[in-house]
């Protein structure tokens, strides 16, 4: 369990700025979260956050000190404590129905060396830019599919429920082998797994109680593991060329892939691949619609969509932490960090930190670098990452041409997490060609 020795010299972060960077519903806001991440990299960039019902933690909001820690992955662990903030009360639900540990789904993210290694080999070939490449032709299908049906309303529509949010679903499951009409049951469960705090995507019997949100992420969890054992012992009888297939019939250390690692191996792919991805999408939609002249800065190229969609991942940033605890005393920016003290590492922070990018807060599609860190770092740096870039390209290349302008048509709005997410509803309204 850790503990958090707070000796007087270290900085406690003002209660109302904790409450908001911890808070879920802060993320619906981009008024609330952005001037919080502001505040903390100007006045305590590395500093701890005690919030009733939380462990403490420290919050590390520069762009600098997430990429030194995430960097050392034998220093900063992922999986010694719980890899995703949850309140005290919802690790303890946690720790109650699994043996004591808060390893509740045996997936990449909650590994360390040498393990992590061993498993993400697994796949790592799979998802390299000349393995990806050859599924482009594939994926355009379903790209010139997404782009028929928004095409297909009059003008107006809200992007994300009528074209951002399945698209990146289809990809997935298409690259996994599900067929097409188990995926509202999957994009279900990957709301209600990643919407724990958002009351629109709560599961009826929820209640806004942290062990029920423990409770209803353990439920969703089996919910995925009772589908995924069929497919996969399919596979196992009749393997394919698919990304299934190929976990399915893995070898870790000489054995065959253990069903707990095989199932975190899915949900993860399942879950982390299409949320972050179409929230990205309209990310880079809304930024483009509501900054002066970047819609026709890619409009007139093509060859913008990719330095657009780097900066659709900065600005829109859909991962909002990952937590990391240190495995030795150690030290920081000047801080001295204790053995099994919490990190949580503030993407969204990290992405407009002014160390690194000038006018963080506007959406330019010609920044040049983009050391973003959407995608994290170091070992655990998103695996999916060329695949959600690919996707994203091709659906853009699609879309573009069609489109004469387009402006907002209402306000967006976001997600309530502090985990993955974002935007819920971005109306608009376009143009055709
Ligand atoms: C825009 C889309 C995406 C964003 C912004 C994103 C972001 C991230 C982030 C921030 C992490 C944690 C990295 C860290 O701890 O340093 C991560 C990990 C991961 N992502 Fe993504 N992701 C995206 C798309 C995808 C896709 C399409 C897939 C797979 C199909 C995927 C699979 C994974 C997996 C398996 C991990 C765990 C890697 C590990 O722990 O070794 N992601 N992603």
């Amino acid at each position: 369990m850790a503990t958090l020795i707070t000796a007087p010299s270290r900085p406690k972060i003002p209660d109302d700025i904790a409450q908001i960077v911890i808070a879920p519903k802060s993320y619906a806001d981009d008024k609330v979260i952005y001037p919080a991440f502001k505040w903390l990299r100007e006045n305590m960039p590395l500093g701890i956050a005690e919030v009733d019902g939380y462990d403490p933690l420290w919050i590390v909001t520069k762009n600098a000190d997430i990429k030194l820690i995430e960097r050392d992955a034998k220093l900063f662990h992922s999986g010694d404590h719980n890899a995703v903030l949850t309140t005290q009360a919802g690790d303890a639900f946690t720790r109650s129905m699994n043996n004591g540990s808060l390893r509740v789904i045996s997936s990449l993210t909650y590994m360390d060396p040498p393990e992590h290694g061993a498993f993400r080999s697994i796949t790592s070939n799979w998802f390299l830019p000349g393995r990806i490449s050859k599924l482009e032709e594939q994926i355009r299908v379903l790209a010139r599919r997404s782009v028929d049906h928004l095409l297909s309303f009059d003008g107006e529509c809200d992007f994300v429920q009528d074209f951002a949010l399945h698209y990146p679903l289809r990809v997935i499951m298409t690259l996994f082998g599900v067929p097409p009409e188990d995926e509202p049951r999957m994009l279900k469960l990957t709301q209600e797994f990643f919407g724990v705090h958002d009351p629109e995507e709560q599961r009826p019997e929820m209640i806004d109680d942290p062990v029920a949100a423990a409770k209803m992420w353990y439920a969703s969890l089996q919910d995925f593991y009772g589908y995924f054992d069929d497919l996969s012992a399919e596979r196992r009888r009749n393997p394919t060329d698919d990304l299934l297939s190929l976990i399915a019939n893995s070898q870790v250390n000489g054995k065959p892939i253990p069903r707990e690692e095989a199932n975190g191996y899915y949900v993860a792919i399942a879950t982390a691949g299409h949320d972050t991805t179409s929230s990205t999408t309209a990310g880079g939609m809304h930024g483009m619609a509501s900054f002066a002249g970047q819609f026709d800065i890619v409009k007139a190229d093509p060859a913008m969509i990719k330095p657009m969609i780097e900066e659709a991942l900065r600005w829109a940033c859909p991962v909002k932490h990952f937590m990391r605890n240190a495995t030795a005393d150690t030290e920081v920016r000047g801080q001295s960090i204790g053995a099994m003290d919490r990190l949580m590492m503030c993407y969204p922070s990290g992405c407009r930190d002014e160390d690194v990018f000038t006018d963080p807060d506007t959406f330019d599609v010609r920044r040049t670098p983009n050391s973003h860190i959407a995608f994290g770092f170091g070992p655990h740096m998103c695996l999916g990452q060329h695949l959600a870039k690919l996707e994203m390209r091709v659906l853009f290349e699609e879309l573009m041409p069609h489109l004469e302008s387009v402006e907002l048509a209402g306000a967006p709005k976001m997600v309530e997490t502090n985990f993955v997410g974002g935007y819920k509803k971005l109306p608009i309204r376009f143009r055709k060609k």
